[in-house]
């Protein structure tokens, strides 16, 4: 650096002029450098008493010069950033269509679930949800399955590594037992909700999936009720013009069901998809099992019920005509976005 005072204001008359400023925050900053309490050139003026007295009038002269220098770079780079901005706004032009807003598609899995739970609200089901992280009590063993009850191998079950109570709920009859547990008849649910079993992924089986169950407890509830309901719903869900109950085998009901609805022959989508014998199957039923209802509190000489359960995905597949339970869960936009058109329920 120039130790020659007069040589150092040169150079900060140069450094001045060569200065870049492109925004109001480095204006700021030179500002400060330059013209603030604290700047630069307070310290430059005292060295005027090192200067030789023939020489203090170049020197105060071209002191002047630096400072003015500074601040009229200051007000015409203030004047053109300010410019700048204003000029800025004025080309917004408003007159310009907005940006289309990307309309998302719902998920196939809820249009199936929520046009569900719609046909059943329509006759006086409520909707019940609950935990995912289930205990073992409500999804098996107040169902009637203890442990060590074989039906337990029905459903294989992810534990808690660290408690073996707790496990991820393989039906959403869990929902069930809580709402049987905290509430009086008549009860009248269904419980929509996901669901969790350690089964091999592939295209039709998957270790997650959806359900909607349905519980009815009042007095005087019969299996012609049970069937009736499930007529309605395969009516208003498919346009089915019967059903067909097949006994089976449920834990938790007595007796038990399994539910085929018509669909036909008559079409190609629907000999695939009853493979040629016009029969779909859709769910499992029955009556809730009076040891079911004492377990969780519920009198059994007052009161009797019936359930069902049923696979959202399996539907969905159906309905859709999609090939792979996997795509349902991708989240695949390519694939998810062709259900735009499908009715928003
Ligand atoms: N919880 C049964 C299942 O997940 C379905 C079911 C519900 C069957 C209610 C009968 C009554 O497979």
């Amino acid at each position: 650096m120039a130790t020659d005072p007069i040589e150092q204001l040169e150079q900060t008359l140069a450094d001045i002029n060569n200065y870049q400023i492109s925004n109001l925050e480095e204006l700021e900053a030179f500002r400060i450098k330059y013209l603030g309490s604290k700047n630069i050139l307070k310290p430059l003026s005292g060295l005027i008493r090192e200067i030789p007295n023939e020489k203090r009038r170049d020197f105060g002269q071209l002191l002047n010069k630096v400072k003015k220098a500074a601040q009229a770079k200051f007000n015409e780079t203030k004047e053109a950033l300010e410019d700048a901005v204003a000029s800025n706004v004025e080309s917004i032009d408003l007159t310009a269509p907005a940006e289309p807003i990307e309309l998302g598609a719902r998920h196939p899995v809820s249009l199936v679930m929520n046009q569900m739970i719609e046909i059943f609200e329509r006759i006086g089901f409520v909707v019940a949800e609950d935990k995912e992280i289930e205990d073992d009590w409500h999804n098996f063993t107040a169902l009637n399955t203890p442990p060590d009850h074989p039906a337990r191998d029905m459903q294989d079950t992810y534990y808690l590594m660290n408690d073996p109570q707790r496990l991820l709920r393989t039906h959403t009859s869990s929902v069930q037992a809580r709402t049987m547990t905290t509430s009086k008849p008549p009860i009248r649910i269904i419980a929509p909700g996901r669901v969790y079993r350690n089964e091999t992924i592939s295209a039709r089986s998957h270790c997650q999936f959806h359900q909607v169950e349905g519980l009815f407890i009042g007095e005087d509830v019969s299996f012609a009720d049970l069937r009736q309901t499930l007529y309605y719903f395969a009516k208003e869900m498919f346009g089915a013009s019967k059903i067909r109950m097949r006994p089976s085998f449920f834990p938790f009901t007595e007796p038990s069901a399994e539910v085929d609805i018509w669909l036909g022959t008559d079409t190609e989508d629907n000999r695939r998809l009853t493979k040629n014998t016009g029969w779909l199957e859709i769910l499992g039923c029955g009556m809730v099992d009076p040891a079911v209802l004492e377990n969780c509190g519920i009198d059994t000489e007052k009161y009797s019920g019936f359930a069902f359960g049923m696979g959202v995905e399996r539907i969905a597949l159906a309905k859709y005509d999609i090939n792979d339970i996997r795509l349902l869960f991708e989240n695949d936009v390519r694939f998810l976005s062709q259900f735009k058109s499908a009715a928003n329920f």
